[in-house]
C-alpha cells in the first residue's frame, strides 16, 4: 500500500514570530506546486497564531511541538490542546526525546497527551526512539516496543486512524549521524509489525512512520526509498527554507 509521505519540520526552540513569518513567506513559493505529499511546520507556541494566518490557503500544515493533557487549569507555563485547536493546529508532536529526557516526560504522560490531542480532532505524531546506550546494549527493539505500547495503551484503531509515528533514534538527533537507511528500515518494519499485532494489519499498513535524526537533502532520497519509511521529521535542516524545501521535494528537484 502506498502511503502519502509527510515531511515535517520541527523548529524546536528557534525563531521569533517575525523570523517565522519571514521563513514562511520564503518557503511557501518553493513548495507551492507539491501536491503528492503532506508538509508540516511546527514553530514555537507563541508563533503558532501568526503562522496559521500566514499559512492559510497554502499546502503547508501547522504543527505544535508539545501540549498539556488538560484543557485548562492551574498548570503554570503549559499550553492546552484546546488552545492549540483554537489557533488552527493540525498536528501535535508528542513524546519527543527532548521532552522525555530533558523534561521528564513519561510514557504515561505521552499517552494522556495523545488522548487530549485526539479529543480536539488534531493528529498526534508519537515520537519514539532509543538512546545510544540502549542501542549498544541491544535494547533498541525493546525500547521501541515499550514506548509504542505504553503510549498507545487503551486506544482503538478507529480513534488512532490518523496517527503518525516518528522513529527518532536519540543518537542521531542533532549529531549529524543519520541512521543508515537499513537501520531505519529495520526499526520501521518492527514498528509496523507491532502496530499490526496491537491493532490489525490494515491499520499498520495505513499508518505513516516518519524517520527523524539528521535528515538532510543529501540523505532524504535514500531514506524514502525504503518501503516502511513514509516521511521525515526534520530538526536542524528545517530551519532554512531552501534546505527544507529541498528535503520536501526529494526526488523531484526540478
Ligand atoms: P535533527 O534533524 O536536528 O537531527 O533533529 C531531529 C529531530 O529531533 C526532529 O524532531
Amino acid at each position: 500500500m502506498k502511503r502519502r509521505p509527510l515531511i515535517a519540520g520541527n523548529w524546536k526552540m528557534h525563531k521569533t514570530v517575525n523570523e517565522a513569518l519571514a521563513y514562511i513567506e520564503a518557503f511557501k513559493p518553493l513548495v507551492a506546486d507539491v501536491s503528492d505529499r503532506d508538509i508540516m511546520l511546527a514553530p514555537s507556541f507563541i508563533a503558532l497564531d501568526a503562522c496559521e494566518k500566514s499559512l492559510e490557503g497554502s499546502n503547508v500544515a501547522l504543527g505544535a511541538q508539545n501540549c498539556h493533557w488538560e484543557d485548562e487549569g492551574a498548570f503554570t507555563g503549559e499550553v492546552s490542546p484546546r488552545m492549540l485547536a483554537d489557533v488552527g493546529v493540525t498536528y501535535v508532536i508528542l513524546g519527543h526525546s527532548e521532552r522525555r529526557h530533558l523534561f521528564g516526560e513519561t510514557d504515561e504522560m505521552v499517552r494522556r497527551k495523545i488522548e487530549a490531542v485526539l479529543r480536539h480532532q488534531m493528529i498526534p505524531i508519537l515520537c519514539i526512539g532509543e538512546t545510544l546506550e540502549e542501542r549498544e546494549a541491544g535494547k533498541t527493539l525493546a525500547v521501541l516496543e515499550r514506548q509504542l505500547k505504553e503510549g498507545l495503551k487503551g486506544f482503538s484503531a478507529g480513534e488512532l486512524k490518523d496517527l503518525v509515528v516518528a522513529y527518532e533514534p536519540v543518537w542521531a538527533i542533532g549529531t549529524g549521524k543519520t541512521a543508515s537507511p537499513e537501520q531505519a528500515q529495520e526499526a520501521h518494519a518492527f514498528v509496523r509489525k507491532l502496530l499490526s499485532e496491537m491493532f490489525d494489519e490494515a491499520f499498520a499498513e495505513k499508518t505513516r512512520i516518519l524517520y527523524g535524526g539528521s535528515v538532510k537533502p543529501e540523505n532524504i532520497v535514500g531514506l524514502m526509498a525504503r518501503p516502511d519509511i513514509d516521511g521525515a521529521l526534520v530538526g536542524g535542516a528545517s530551519l532554512n527554507p531552501d534546505t527544507f524545501a529541498r528535503i520536501v521535494r526529494f526526488g523531484r528537484m526540478e
